[in-house]
């Protein structure tokens, strides 16, 4: 089956007006990928050689965004909403290019595997000419429902035009379906829209199809699979099934978590061996972590790569572009942005360090901070191997410490320094001494306490 050519169209047009929101639904994250990512992903995996995007008239945030993440997909507008057949359609030219399989996916049902689509294909590839994904909700209330007969499909019945006998039926349409390529144009232009909504629907497909004499199935998966996403408590439902899945698979893969529910993965976040996560953890997109790794309690992560053996805090927030190698130690309060902290290197308390390189053994003191931005622009710290950063330190960018240098505490540090040199810049200690005692005593405190003074 491998060897079968396959378009996957992604409808993606509806309105999503019950999101109550201005972000157009394909757009709003799961698990921190958009639901548009998730479902293109699912697509290319189950061998989507051709993908094509179905968007609403005024949705070019959704076209540029499919454009991103799959550069080859054709982008196809559905000036009017007129169903999910008349959707498809709007992709029209991409089916007469002739793949073997079509796969048509909702752009709103993320949580669809890339084994189900491929379930879908292998029915095309056993010879049926339509494969739809079927499901028994808890509440089959407004799905469409599958009449079947044993192995064969009949037919989809929308919820507003069933009977009161097919509305009984539990086993509803998913509304994934594929279309042998060969077959896929003349059965969608035979669906037309004598319907409760005089839209053309997709569903109409296997009714069509049957005339013709072809044959239709539905493969049956779980309800999560099929999980559609029209609210934003939806999205909160969908985004809790997510995070079981990469809990599981996390922890499947071997990494060590004490409260699994308390971390917040993204789809993409890479583990390597022996890595452990303590609770309350968040990893936002793009983050990896390198063998034998330790993320302690309330950390957040994103767009970050963590070395072996690193340890990261607890409450420390690697923001994106910070790279850590080995064994790299950031204790807790600390910032790392747009960093680069070679191996050994060490920021144990409260620092900031963004747009900088820290070279390898080299030790940041609690309060240090890299003042990169001028009000203008950004400028880059470059801090040397085996450098000693004295606490409450400000290193005013640009500026470049060299290897071995120290730096003394408090100093706020606008010229290079050399390596191995001391920069220290910090006013002259003054000392008066017995000072705080006449202080003391000028407030009648630490006087010796006598018996009769007591009473
Ligand atoms: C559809 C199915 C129903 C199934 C249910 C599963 C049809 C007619 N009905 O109903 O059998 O049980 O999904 O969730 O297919 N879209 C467009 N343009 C349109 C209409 C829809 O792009 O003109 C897109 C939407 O953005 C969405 C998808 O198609 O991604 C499904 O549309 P929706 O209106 O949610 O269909 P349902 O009524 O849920
Ligand atoms: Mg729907």
């Amino acid at each position: 089956m491998s060897r079968r050519s396959c378009l996957a169209i992604v409808l993606a047009a509806g309105e999503g007006t019950r999101m109550r929101s201005a972000l157009p639904k394909v757009l709003h994250r799961i698990g921190g990928c958009t639901l548009l990512a998730h479902v293109l992903t699912s697509a290319l995996k189950a061998g989507g050689s051709e993908i094509a995007v179905v968007v609403g008239p005024d949705h070019d945030a959704v076209a540029q965004a499919a454009r991103a993440l799959a550069p080859r997909a054709k982008i196809f507008v559905q000036k009017e909403r007129r169903g999910t057949a008349h959707a498809v359609l709007a992709a029209r030219k991409a089916i007469t290019s002739g793949t073997d399989d079509i796969l048509v996916i909702f752009g709103d049902t993320p949580l669809v595997r890339p084994e189900t689509l491929t379930q879908l294909r292998a029915a095309l590839s056993r010879g049926a000419a339509v494969a739809v994904l079927g499901f028994r909700p808890t509440n089959p209330a407004g799905y469409g429902r599958l009449l079947t007969h044993d192995d064969d499909l009949l037919a989809i019945r929308e919820d507003r035009d069933a009977s009161e006998a097919e509305r009984k039926i539990r086993l509803c349409n998913g509304g994934l379906m594929a279309l042998a390529g060969d077959k896929a144009l003349a059965i969608l232009d035979a669906i037309g829209n004598a319907n409760a909504k005089s839209e053309y629907y997709l569903s109409d497909a296997v009714a069509i199809a049957r005339e013709m004499g072809l044959k239709a199935v539905a493969i049956e998966t779980g309800e999560d699979d099929m999980r559609g996403i029209n609210t934003k408590a939806q999205l909160a439902e969908t985004e809790a099934i997510l995070q079981k899945r990469l809990r599981a698979a996390a922890l499947d893969a071997g990494v060590t978590m004490v409260a699994p529910d308390t971390v917040f993965l993204s789809s993409d976040t890479k583990f390597g061996k022996d890595v452990t996560i303590e609770p309350n953890v968040v990893f936002g997109p793009g983050v990896t972590v390198a063998d034998g790794a330790t993320i302690r309690a309330f950390s957040h992560l994103e767009g970050a790569h963590v070395g072996k053996g690193a340890r990261v805090g607890p409450f420390a927030r690697l923001r994106p572009g910070a790279d850590l190698g080995a064994d790299v130690h950031i204790g807790n309060f600390v910032e790392v942005k747009e960093a680069k902290i070679e191996a050994g290197a060490k920021a144990n308390h409260l620092a900031y360090i963004g747009d900088a390189r820290v070279g390898s053994g080299a030790n940041i003191g609690a309060g240090t901070i890299t003042c990169n931005y001028d009000g203008i622009a950004k400028h880059r710290t470059d801090i040397g191997k085996g450098a000693f950063i004295g606490s409450n330190s400000a290193l005013v960018a640009p500026v470049k410490i060299g290897d071995g240098a120290y730096v003394g505490s408090g100093s706020v540090v606008t010229k290079n320094v050399p390596a191995d040199a001391l920069a220290i810049e910090r006013a002259e200690q003054t000392i008066k001494l017995g000072w705080a005692k006449r202080l003391r005593q000028l407030k009648g405190l630490g006087k010796k306490k006598t018996k009769s003074s007591k009473k």
